[in-house]
């Protein structure tokens, strides 16, 4: 048993769609989570950049004492996750490769779409994964950095976002150029034959609703956090590293925003508790 902390982590909110999911699967468990807010987004940066980002956020995470680092971050994964596990001393979980998994398994065609940052599509790391899964699994990757744009911007401006996103009428009501241009970037995600799409961004899960509305019924749609939360868990319980049924969380955040209340107020919607203890860091 060990009752330390999961370390999660991510670009900004994102990854609370995953923190959400972990703290839903395994609810005895204290969460310390880092939202690189200030620094956000991290698609469009080298990845040279971003490792050294994955670096110190490890870092600040192995000393608030956690047991297991979730990297959140499609980009970061992408850019840090071999860095990271050859460098810090606990296991540590990206989310490509469980995503990876969750669509090789799930498509029939075998021709599998991908919407994920710039920084995600240019890594191949996606490709990489899925070729390692199944070789013969078609893969087309699509960037669609105006997504992240649109749930930032959404979550700021709009207070009923999340229910706005769920509404058919989302586009004409709120967002319509948006909307129109979100079409497009997920048509050319789904090329011919195409029956699995991965939410490939931690932003996406948000917009999840709108993405599958355009992509039609007949399109499954692949968010990682489950099969994420799940590897957590395993890990966890294969090292005898489960915290006791008895514990009482703690959710602990940080930010490197400079308005830790609007990353409490932005980031309960996602994360769906209070969030408690914020603390504003400079890396
Ligand atoms: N959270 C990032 C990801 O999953 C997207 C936002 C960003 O570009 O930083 O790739």
């Amino acid at each position: 048993m060990n009752n330390a902390p999961i370390g999660i982590f991510d670009s900004g909110f994102g990854g609370l769609t995953v923190a959400r999911t972990i703290r839903e699967a395994l609810p005895q468990e204290s969460i310390v989570y880092f939202g690189d807010t200030a620094r956000c987004p991290y698609g469009p940066r080298p990845q040279a950049e971003v490792q050294g980002f994955v670096r110190q956020i490890c870092g600040y995470l192995r000393e608030q004492g956690v047991k297991i680092i979730v990297i959140a971050c499609n980009t970061a994964t992408a850019a840090g996750l071999a860095m990271a596990q050859r460098e810090f001393d606990v296991p540590i979980i990206g989310v490509v490769e469980p995503g990876a998994r969750a669509a090789v398994r799930s498509t029939r065609s075998r021709k599998v779409g991908v919407l994920a940052t710039q920084g995600t599509v240019d890594s191949g790391a996606y490709n990489a994964a899925i070729a390692a899964l199944d070789a013969g699994v078609q893969v087309t990757s699509v960037a669609a950095p105006l997504f992240v744009d649109l749930v930032e911007r959404g979550l700021r401006e709009d207070p009923e976002f999340e229910t706005h996103i769920r509404t058919p009428e989302f586009g004409l009501a709120h967002h319509p150029e948006k909307e129109a241009a979100a079409a497009q970037i997920i048509q050319t995600a789904l090329a011919p034959g195409v029956d699995t799409l991965v939410l490939g961004c931690t932003h996406f899960p948000v917009i999840e609703p709108l993405i599958s509305r355009v992509a039609g019924p007949h399109v499954r749609l692949i968010n990682s956090a489950r099969e994420t939360a799940h590897d957590v868990m395993r890990t966890l319980e294969l090292r005898d590293h489960l915290c006791e049924a008895t514990h009482d969380p703690v959710y602990t955040f940080a930010t490197t925003s400079c308005d830790p209340q609007e990353f409490e107020q932005l980031g309960e919607k996602i994360f769906g508790a209070s969030l408690d203890r914020i603390h504003s860091v400079n890396l």
